[in-house]
């Protein structure tokens, strides 16, 4: 039998926003397992869980305090032991995400270094002395990489300042992550996603950011005797572990590197998520998908959204429907009625597609971006940073409605810590679950049918510009990006929309019987 994440579908879930059991307004651990029968009744193999540990959430908990342990907001220790016991015992596995490139400026290690110049605890991390500042590098979040410390050292963060980079080169830094990852993996985890994954090295010569030269820490080659290392342990854990990296590499060359035999086993598929909706460009995708995968045995992922880019019914609502943080604004003229019927399309070719499919929270709801949050309720440092160009990432992270005619839709019973729009009272699960035609009913009927699709490559049949189609044994999926109904052959398993007279209508997929 193949191993499990070969075909799996994994369920992202944002702890803050998921449900909240205990009244606060934030998602918590007993919220996530007072639902973990709509993670079932949805049809998915596996949690990923986005970091759950002590944090000031100065980025939503990927600013992580203490790896060890529960953040109190979310629970205990001992309810997310037992948390992982009971999904498994309902057939879930569990994922949990891992953030190396950096810690929390609450992390003990950064705090002993800031307490004095002379800190052993410097070498941890990137300090270099005053008066200038060491590089221009420019941060993730937008603006310098660099901060200043009260006597006078600067030290490298590529996020938030609350997130000081740890230096990798320091053997304690190697040894404590895989100290972290035994702890978790004797808890019984089956994997974990590797945040910020080709980051972590950096050139301790600081050189500047040049076109044309080796970027200073966008994947340096030494970064992957890390994965090897975390493989040698995982694998040394048996029964089926997985780790997942977040890899944000245009190059599908270097991409593949980091999937080698003895690193990790799959990566997010970045380049699926941002491609537009252009039947086209996602062929492009695919192919380069399955031919950098193949030849490495590594499984492909498929990935439409997660709790940093912008919504799929927004995105394809738009004209532009591809995806970039650089372009990312709000208010921009959306049809979120078109955005839906092609967020439904896409749904079904992604999860037709051979590998593992990723769903994050609300996806399965058809939930949109929330572009009115007011300012002062906006958390994310990549709002704060940019000075407010950048909307940043509050709006895919709205708490769910579960239930009810008004917020907070049973989410709980506190104010959510993001105020959900009015209109969800049209998309809550308990609505769906009741409509045969929802979002929420499509993406169950599926994961259901998924399971039946012979586990063979791809092969693309013939078919017009603008139409993907493609069979899988006696399986086949046709999606119709172009702008006109077009024929197929085969008895229908599932469509994203209504057929008419028999024909395929534009941004409507099929799955197919031959
Ligand atoms: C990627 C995560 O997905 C994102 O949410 C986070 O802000 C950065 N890494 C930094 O950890």
């Amino acid at each position: 039998m193949s191993a499990w994440w070969r075909d799996a579908v994994i369920y992202q879930v944002y702890p803050r926003s998921f449900a909240d059991g205990n009244g606060d307004g934030i998602g918590d651990l007993a919220g996530v397992r007072a639902h973990l029968d709509h993670l079932v009744d949805l049809g998915v193999d596996a949690i990923w869980f986005s970091p759950w540990y002590p944090s000031p959430q100065a980025d939503a908990g990927y600013d992580v305090a203490d790896y060890r342990d529960i953040e109190p907001i979310f629970g205990t220790l001992a309810e997310a032991e037992s948390l992982i016991r009971a999904a498994h015992s309902v057939g879930l596995k569990i994922i949990i995400d891992i953030v190396p490139n950096h810690v929390s400026a609450a992390h003990p290690w950064f705090q002993a270094a800031l307490a004095s110049p002379d800190a052993p605890e410097r070498e941890l991390f990137w300090f270099r002395p005053g008066p200038e500042r060491p590089t221009d590098w420019e941060g993730e979040f937008g603006g310098p990489a660099w901060t200043r410390t009260p006597d006078g050292a600067w030290y490298l963060h590529l996020f938030d300042k609350a997130q000081p980079d740890l230096n990798w080169n320091h053997p304690r830094v190697r040894e404590e992550h895989l100290d972290i990852l035994r702890f978790w993996l004797d808890r019984g985890v089956d994997g974990f996603r590797v945040d910020s994954a080709a980051l972590l090295v950096k050139d301790p010569a600081l050189p500047p950011v040049v076109d044309g030269r080796p970027h200073p820490f966008h994947d340096l080659d030494d970064v992957h005797e890390i994965y090897r290392s975390w493989r040698r342990l995982i694998d040394s854990y048996g029964g089926d572990r997985t780790l997942i990296g977040e890899v944000w590499l245009p190059d599908p060359e270097r991409f593949a590197r980091y999937l080698r035999p003895d690193e990790m086993h799959s990566a997010f598929n970045l380049e699926f998520l941002c491609s537009p909706w252009d039947a086209g460009r996602l062929r492009e995708v695919i192919d380069e998908t399955i031919r950098v995968h193949e030849p490495l045995g590594a499984v492909a992922t498929w990935v439409l959204s997660n709790h940093d880019v912008t919504r799929p019914v927004t995105r394809y609502g738009r004209a532009e429907t591809g995806f970039s943080f650089a372009a990312k604004r709000e208010g921009i003229p959306t049809d979120l009625r078109l955005g839906t019927v092609r967020a439904r399309a896409a749904a079904l070719l992604s999860l037709a597609l051979p590998g593992a499919a990723y769903v994050y929270q609300g996806e399965e709801l058809g939930l949109e971006e929330v572009e009115d949050i007011p300012p002062a309720l906006r958390q994310d440092p990549m709002w704060h940073r940019s000075g407010h160009r950048d909307p940043g990432r509050d709006g895919c992270r709205v708490p769910l409605p579960w239930s009810g005619e008004e917020p907070p839709f049973g989410f709980g019973t506190g104010t959510p810590w993001l105020p959900q729009p009015r209109a969800w009272k049209d998309r809550t699960v308990a609505v769906q679950r009741a409509d045969p035609a929802s979002m929420l009913s499509l993406y169950r009927a599926a994961l259901r049918l998924r399971r039946t699709v012979p586990a063979v490559a791809l092969t693309w049949l013939d078919s017009v510009p603008g139409v993907l189609a493609f069979r899988r044994g006696a399986f086949a999926c046709v999606a119709n990006l172009s702008t006109a109904p077009v024929p197929f052959d085969g008895d229908v398993l599932l469509a994203s929309g209504p057929l008419e007279d028999g024909l395929l209508p534009p941004d409507t997929t099929v799955w197919l019987a031959l």
